[in-house]
């Protein structure tokens, strides 16, 4: 065992993860008396969640009058092609108008009209407006108020530490390991629960709408490595428009609020062509439907000369641009020089969103082991096979606040806390043992190997081929992985960090193509193109767990009301996938 110096403390709640839905869930905490430490891998004002752009929902009522939290429920099961449970989708339904108004009185800066109401947006594929927003900076306004409330709380956080462990004994949870970014020092935080925020998985593709460091499964490892299970990783969203040029900027989210404000999709020959893949909801058919339209006309060769589909605002008017979609003006011309008032975007799909993840229960959100508890982007549940632009910044609010209850009930009903040598001695081991190491290979380029594994085998539409293949590739990264060096430096401890990003990336690209392999069906984003028809059979869950066998779950029935309220949405089937 090393001797190295290990600074200890102690909390009631640990929330691993600073965006919003681990924000939320301390400021629940807070707010029941509960002592909670957050800690996060970058710094809480740089969160994942300022990435998230144009909206976030609830049936408030306030454009479009018709609209109903049954109506919510109802378009987030359809379109999750009913794969999303519907308790889960039932509460998040019922409690986002509440998230929001609390949001409002924190001082969130919504837009509103003129009589000061919160209007609320088109998002793809919800039959009302019910998709509130701050401009295209909504995640970004989101996260500033929730950091504001939990320094107003005088809630503890730790930035920019690591967790390379979460502590269990006898299937309980009682702490993380870990150690800080910058000087190294290693941290042991004991708990009594641990609340996994920690965010989802999709920057183990080459083309993400994530930044480099974030996203990186980190969640899904330590899960794993604790005795949780996971669910639908093969579920990966792609956003039918991220960047594509120029290639340093490739990825990055084009927000569907452009489509919401009115976008038009062209191809290089200047056809409309969602017209002919959903001739009713055009640019606002649901995202799976529209990542497949770009995927397909660009592999058909109807793409530009940089392998993208063209998005076009300048019918707009210049006003409504600057005033709707400030960030993407800004980034269009940061990145390109160029003015999309005028000219249109180049954009193709972009892995965005972790649809599957840990597996938790659908109220409490508590996962396998106990004290340990999922939100937000790292557990799965509420989104099935496509989510809703829109649904998972109303998940982190909603979830944060229920999960932040649970866990600080778990806390209370305690009989005795738990401490065992073992595990800490394992996770000391693990980080000594990487440090000491001297091998072949840093992590950064094997990392952009699994990302381009899984982009190559993973993507838009898979096989059982590609899949397999993926799998070889992956065992290969996973030798050379075995074998890397990290080195820290006058500059800090990020060497080590991106090395242990890079074991979590392995994980979950594991995962992640074992349970793809294993859905032999094209359902939501998930399109075999061996298996073209959505496969009733599969309307379930696959299960895979820390041995990486998988296995299935049935899912409960949908209410029938919801039923047939998304049955009176729309006049396209959702099992009506177009795969040239
Ligand atoms: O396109 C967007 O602004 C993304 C929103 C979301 O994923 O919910």
């Amino acid at each position: 065992m090393s001797t190295t110096q290990v600074e200890r403390f102690a909390t009631n709640v640990l929330v691993v993860g600073a965006g919003a839905a681990g924000l939320r869930a301390s400021i629940e905490l807070a707010d029941r008396g509960v002592q909670v430490l957050c800690v996060g891998k970058r710094r809480r004002d740089d969160a994942h969640t300022v990435l998230a752009a144009g909206g976030i929902n609830a049936a408030l009522a306030t454009t479009d009058p018709e609209d109903s939290p049954e109506q919510h429920a109802a378009d987030t099961l359809r379109e999750s092609y009913w794969l999303a449970d519907p308790r889960a989708v039932d509460v998040l339904a019922r409690e986002s108008p509440r998230a929001i108004n609390e949001l409002v009185g924190w001082g969130a800066q919504f837009a509103r009209d003129e009589q000061g109401d919160l209007v609320q947006r088109f998002f793809g594929a919800h039959r009302y407006r019910r998709t509130c927003y701050a401009g295209d900076y909504t995640g970004r306004e989101i996260q500033g108020t929730l950091v504001r409330e939990a320094q107003r709380r005088r809630i503890d956080f730790h930035d920019n530490l690591y967790v390379t462990r979460l502590l269990v004994q006898d299937g309980q949870v009682f702490g993380a390991y870990g150690f800080d970014v910058d000087d190294g020092r290693r941290y042991v935080i004991f708990a009594d629960a641990v609340i996994l925020a920690a965010g989802g998985h999709t920057r183990i593709f080459r083309r993400s709408s994530s930044r480099r460091d974030e996203n990186t499964g980190d969640a899904m490892r330590l899960a794993l490595g604790a005795g949780c299970r996971l669910q639908d990783m093969e579920l990966v969203q792609f956003h039918p428009t991220g960047m594509v040029h120029p290639e340093d900027w490739a990825g990055m989210l084009v927000t569907e609020a452009v489509r919401g404000e009115g976008g038009i999709l062209r191809n290089a020959e200047g056809e409309r062509y969602m017209e002919r893949y959903d001739p009713e909801r055009l640019e606002l058919s649901t995202r799976d439907r529209v990542a497949l339209a770009n995927y397909l006309e660009i592999h058909h060769g109807r793409g530009s000369e940089h392998g993208a589909v063209f998005l076009d605002v300048s019918h707009l008017g210049r006003e409504h641009v600057l005033d709707r979609l400030p960030r993407m003006y800004r980034q269009f011309v940061d990145a390109a020089m160029l003015d999309i008032t005028r000219e249109p975007m180049e954009v193709a799909p972009t892995a965005h969103y972790s649809m599957g993840g840990v597996r938790v229960d659908s109220q409490s959100h508590a996962t396998d082991v106990a004290g340990l508890f999922a939100v937000g982007e790292c557990a799965a549940g509420i989104h099935g096979a496509n989510r809703l632009g829109g649904n998972s910044l109303a998940e982190t609010v909603v979830f944060g606040r229920i999960v932040g209850e649970h866990a600080a009930e778990f806390s209370a009903g305690l009989e005795a806390q738990i401490r065992a040598r073992q595990p800490l001695t394992d996770a000391d081991d693990e980080l000594s043992e990487l440090l000491a190491r001297r091998g072949e290979d840093f992590p950064r380029p094997i990392q952009r190997a699994v990302r381009d594994a899984m982009w190559e085998h993973a993507g838009v539409v898979r096989s059982e081929r590609g899949l397999r293949a993926g799998l070889d590739r992956l065992a290969d990264i996973e030798g050379q992985a075995a074998a890397m060096e990290v080195r820290p430096d006058i500059a800090g401890f990020d060497d080590v960090a991106h090395g242990f990003d890079l074991l979590a990336m392995i994980v979950a690209a594991r995962a992640t193509l074992v349970s793809a392999l294993e859905r032999r069906e094209t359902r939501g984003a998930h399109n075999r193109e061996d298996f073209p028809e959505q496969d009733p059979a599969q309307r379930a869950n696959v299960i895979y767990d820390a041995e990486g066998a998988v296995s299935w779950q049935a899912l409960p029935e949908a209410p029938a009301g919801v039923v047939a309220l998304a049955a009176e949405g729309t006049t396209l089937e959702a099992a009506g996938k177009l795969l040239e």
